[in-house]
């Protein structure tokens, strides 16, 4: 391979610089803290103990695909519609959370879950609905 001159490796350097700060910009653009309503706490979900379980990989992710999208699923013949994390905002979320009032909440179908997973699920959604890309800061509490 040819020799790189200086002015080529700044160049680079500086575009993989660039493109680091860019990555952490977004990341650092997702909600971090969450207030629940339910148990009146602020739930530090980017840091600690929440941080994974609320994350793409974690429990949360994995509760809302067997449990929620259980029924929820694209193309289901019984006519429920099909959810995902971005169908409504961080605070959406934590409304369907907080209120219960949906028809699966008031019908015991929730029930399977312990008190915790949910906090976690909620966690999970809060964290990944359709504005936590969103430049302005989407905490909750804090
Ligand atoms: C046993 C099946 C079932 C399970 C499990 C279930 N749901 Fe539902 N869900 C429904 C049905 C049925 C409705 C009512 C749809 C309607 O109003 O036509 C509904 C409605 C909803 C709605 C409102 C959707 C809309 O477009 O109006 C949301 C949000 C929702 N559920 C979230 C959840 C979450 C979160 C979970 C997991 C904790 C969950 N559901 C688990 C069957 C289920």
């Amino acid at each position: 391979m040819q020799k790189l001159s200086a002015r080529q490796t700044t160049v680079i350097l500086l575009a993989g610089l660039l493109a680091l700060v860019w990555t952490l910009g977004t990341v650092h653009a997702r909600p971090g803290k969450r207030y629940d309503e339910g148990s009146q706490m602020c739930r530090f979900i980017d840091k600690g103990e929440y941080d994974w379980p609320s994350d793409h990989w974690g429990q949360g992710a994995r509760t809302f695909k067997k449990v929620c999208q259980g029924c929820h699923f694209k193309g289901n013949d019984k006519g429920v519609p099909f959810i995902h994390p971005e169908i409504m905002s961080s605070e959406g979320w934590n409304k369907v959370f907080s209120k219960k009032r949906k028809a699966c909440a008031k019908d015991g179908s929730w029930d399977v879950l312990s008190a915790n997973e949910l906090l976690i699920l909620n966690d999970y959604l809060y964290r990944n609905a359709n504005d936590t890309y969103d430049p302005n800061d989407a905490d909750s509490c804090g």
